[in-house]
């Protein structure tokens, strides 16, 4: 079977981008990663894509007199890459509507909190500050709205006694990565579908397969 050609957009640090190199690498993953884009020139993800013998691209936003045209050029890449699904993993930029809208269903974020709380920046610092229990990651099909859309994955974190941000970030990521493969895994076997904007896999109504997933692993 044919696997379904992914693009990945960063900004940055790239570890989810690394864990979804790692998955493909084996030629039974169901996808496998065309082209990595980055929007900031040197990103440390682009070099791990460059390891892995992945086609990078750099679109920087700071060249272009508008989000509209940024998008439109991150549109012609992904064309002329044959891309059916677009994994966003720490990329830094809000998209046009437009662009949101022709890749319905077809795109993907990872944001590091049990979405819908905590959208935006600094989660963990908030997390901490509201002292919730129980914090995660939501794997979720991009809307408009920032942070927000149809769930197909998340993963519980406890928030644990003298957790500070940057170490209750280390254990977030850790199921971050394991999230978005599994999201990624089941995308491209055809498992996912969205109706009345809820996910439903195999049939199986909302983000169940969540539970599958071991908090402290
Ligand atoms: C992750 O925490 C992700 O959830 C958020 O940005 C961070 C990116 O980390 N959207 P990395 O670049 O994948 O290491």
């Amino acid at each position: 079977m044919a696997r379904l050609r992914v693009a990945v957009l960063i900004s940055g640090r790239g570890s989810n981008l690394q864990a979804l190199i790692d998955a493909c690498a084996d030629p039974a993953f169901p996808a496998e990663i065309e082209l990595v884009i980055s929007n900031v020139p040197g990103a440390p993800g682009l070099a791990r894509a460059e390891r892995a013998g992945i086609r990078t691209d750099i679109i920087d936003h700071k060249k272009f007199p508008d989000r509209a045209s940024f998008d439109a050029a991150l549109n012609l890449a992904l064309d002329g890459a044959g891309i059916e699904l677009v994994c966003l993993a720490g990329f830094m930029r809000l998209l046009t509507d437009g662009f949101v809208e022709r890749w319905r269903d077809r795109m993907i974020n990872i944001h590091p909190s049990l979405l819908p709380a905590f959208k935006g920046i600094n989660v963990h610092e908030r997390v901490l500050a509201a002292g919730v229990r129980l914090t995660g990651c939501t794997v979720h099909f991009v809307r408009p709205a920032m942070d927000q859309g149809p769930i197909i994955v998340q993963a519980a974190v406890p928030v644990l006694p003298g957790d500070d941000a940057a170490r209750l970030a280390e254990r977030v990521l850790a199921q971050e990565h394991k999230a978005y493969l599994l999201a990624l895994r089941l995308i491209a076997e055809g498992r996912v579908q969205v109706r009345d904007e809820r996910v439903e896999i195999n049939g199986a109504s909302g983000p169940a397969i969540a539970a599958l997933m071991n908090p402290t692993g």
